[in-house]
């Protein structure tokens, strides 16, 4: 039997799915197996039927969903029209990402099986349900299930068992060569990929929508610092309704870059081509790790792999190989998760294995910046050509000596479009909330502090087009500090296009949150849900505020239905089933 090419094709969201897949392509080519790896979909599907041996390493969102790189992949894999018995050639194995905190637990992995086998696939192995619940993350499950995949391969190919492998210490070939460019004159590509025409702004070509204000939402001396940003998309052909999101791809920070330029000793001035359609080509140093080398975040085990391989230090040598093997993952994760450590710090930490990184591995150390997403807080109709977005900036505590600040609420923040024009890079996508079409459906609307974006934009929308029966419930901590948008809320109850409720947590002695205001208005919302068919909302900070919320609908139920708690809980799935009751929440 001739030696296959292993094809490992990924889903990710957030990268842990593509970090699994290039782990699996890694030790293929230790085991002198030919490789490819790419996004579901980058590659072409209808190859498929001559493939001999695939691995799909999906993930699963939050609600169910595949990811975004693998929703063409998926559409296309569920056409009736596919022949069963197409892939009878096919060899394959499922590693689905997950977390079994959601209801649909690994669903795309199991449902991607399913229908591989339908095709007439076969499988190696069962389905491989990684978990981050687990105390040791999903390697507790994926380390066990590869080594069970690499066994059947070698049964499958008894050849590819016969040649000696590359030790696990050896520095694999970088998956990109840099070429410097000596001459200085030839000018760096656009810093941002500007969309062309014709083309819809996407991962791909982010279209870079200029800043036009970004001011505080919170009174200056509150300890939260929010913010309302608004950018102008004019010539993108962005089109967006209430319930969709924007996705935004920050920067890295000024001192960040410099510092990894010291440690690494690169200049960041140095121009250089790279082969890969994603980089502007030719590119700076500088402008490569500004906008694409995640040197922020808590580095996943593969940095200390491919770290370890560099070391020469006896000492940091061994740090890092036990923090790469199975046995050191508790240790890491007290290293680097708790404390949220960021890969930069690792690299101060190990000052001699850094010194020795070569420039063409940049790409293998640091995934790619991963875009953010955040609720459309306006509409086209109310602001035409704008977006706008309500921003928290998140900052927290850990035992590190300097504060934790998130990537991309720091960035936005500290962009001022009266110092200069100012781009950022985005892109939109549907959400999961959707509003109702018939002009006489009431919406009842439940956002606590930012929850509240989604609202603000479906009410814009909403009232644009008449629908006046609108219900808002918001939440802050005091009526002076955070209450968002007060003056425009006061105007459109004025005018009678909207009721808000308001629950200000922290002016008095009790807390008093949104779901008290639910249960106080009970006979309002029993009314307009049983008697006018409304639509009720929750948005925000995923804790315990969504479950609260439901409970005290569950409640308005029982108290003025007259409905027994097991009918309460039935009238409350069968609303979420029809899409009368939807939810967006976010951590
Ligand atoms: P707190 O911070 O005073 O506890 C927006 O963040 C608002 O949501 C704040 O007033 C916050 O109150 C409130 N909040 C916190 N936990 C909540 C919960 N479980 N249910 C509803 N609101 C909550």
């Amino acid at each position: 039997m001739s030696q296959p090419t292993l094809v490992v094709l990924y889903g990710s969201q957030t990268g842990t799915a593509q970090d699994t897949a290039q782990r699996i392509a890694r030790q293929a080519k230790r085991k002198c197996i030919q490789v490819q790896v790419l996004p579901l979909d980058n590659y072409n599907v209808a190859n498929l039927i001559f493939e001999s041996l695939v691995v799909f390493v999906c993930a699963t969102t939050g609600q169910g969903d595949p990811p975004d790189n693998m929703k063409n992949f998926w559409m296309f894999l569920f056409k009736k029209s596919l022949p069963v018995g197409s892939l009878s050639r096919l060899d394959y194995a499922v590693l689905g990402l997950g977390d079994s905190s959601y209801p649909k637990f690994n669903f795309v992995a199991k449902k991607l099986h399913k229908r591989l086998l339908q095709l007439g696939a076969n499988v190696l192995l069962p389905v491989g349900l990684a978990d981050d619940q687990h105390d040791l993350g999903s390697d507790a499950v994926i380390d066990p299930w590869l080594t069970s995949f690499w066994e059947k391969v070698f049964t499958l190919y008894p050849c590819l068992a016969d040649v000696t492998p590359l030790r696990e210490d050896e520095l694999l070939p970088p998956t990109y060569n840099f070429h410097f460019l000596d001459d200085l004159k030839e000018e760096p590509d656009d810093r941002l990929m500007v969309s062309k025409e014709q083309t819809i702004a996407s991962q791909s070509h982010p279209f870079p929508a200029r800043l036009v204000s970004n001011r505080r939402a919170t009174e200056r001396s509150h300890f939260q610092d929010v913010r309302h940003i608004e950018f102008d998309i004019s010539g993108s052909g962005i089109k967006f309704g209430a319930g969709d999101v924007v996705m935004i791809r920050p920067c890295n920070a000024p001192e960040d870059i410099q510092e990894l330029c010291q440690l690494l000793r690169l200049d960041p001035e140095v121009r250089f081509t790279l082969r890969v359609c994603t980089y502007p080509s030719p590119c700076t140093v500088q402008h490569l790790i500004e906008s694409y080398l995640d040197i922020a975040a808590v580095p996943r085990r593969s940095f200390f792999e491919l770290l370890s391989t560099f070391a020469t230090n006896e000492l940091e040598r061994e740090k890092l190989l036990e923090f790469s093997s199975a046995a050191g993952q508790n240790e890491l994760h007290s290293y680097c998760n708790r404390p949220r450590r960021t890969a930069l710090e690792v690299l101060a930490d190990f000052p001699n294995t850094t010194a020795q990184i070569k420039v063409d591995y940049l790409l293998d150390l640091f995934p790619e910046i991963q875009p953010r997403s955040f609720s459309i807080a306006s509409s086209l109709q109310t602001h035409p050509h704008k977006l706008q977005i309500l921003v928290a900036v998140v900052q927290y505590k850990t035992k590190m000596y300097k504060i934790r600040r998130g990537l991309c609420s720091t960035w936005l923040a500290s962009l001022d479009p009266t110092q200069g024009e100012v781009h950022v890079p985005l892109w939109v996508k549907k959400g999961s909330l959707k509003f109702p079409k018939e002009r006489d459906t009431p919406v009842i609307m439940v956002g606590p502090g930012t929850g509240v974006a989604p609202f603000r934009a479906a009410l814009q929308e909403r009232i644009s087009e008449g629908k006046t029966a609108n219900v808002l419930f918001f939440g802050c901590r005091l009526e002076s500090k955070d209450f968002y948008f007060r003056s425009e809320w006061e105007e459109l109850t004025k005018a009678g296009h909207l009721i808000l409720f308001t629950a200000f947590s922290r002016d008095q002695e009790e807390k008093v949150y949104v779901q008290h205001r639910v249960r106080e208005n009970a006979r309002l919302l029993w009314d307009l849900i049983a008697n006018k068919n409304a639509c009720f909302y929750i948005a925000g900070n995923a804790k315990q505020m969504p479950a609260n919320v439901s409970d005290a609908l569950k409640q308005a139920f029982q108290q003025e239905g007259g409905l027994s708690a097991e009918e309460a809980e039935r009238m409350f799935e069968a609303m979420d089933r029809t899409g009368r009751l939807q939810s967006e929440t976010w951590s």
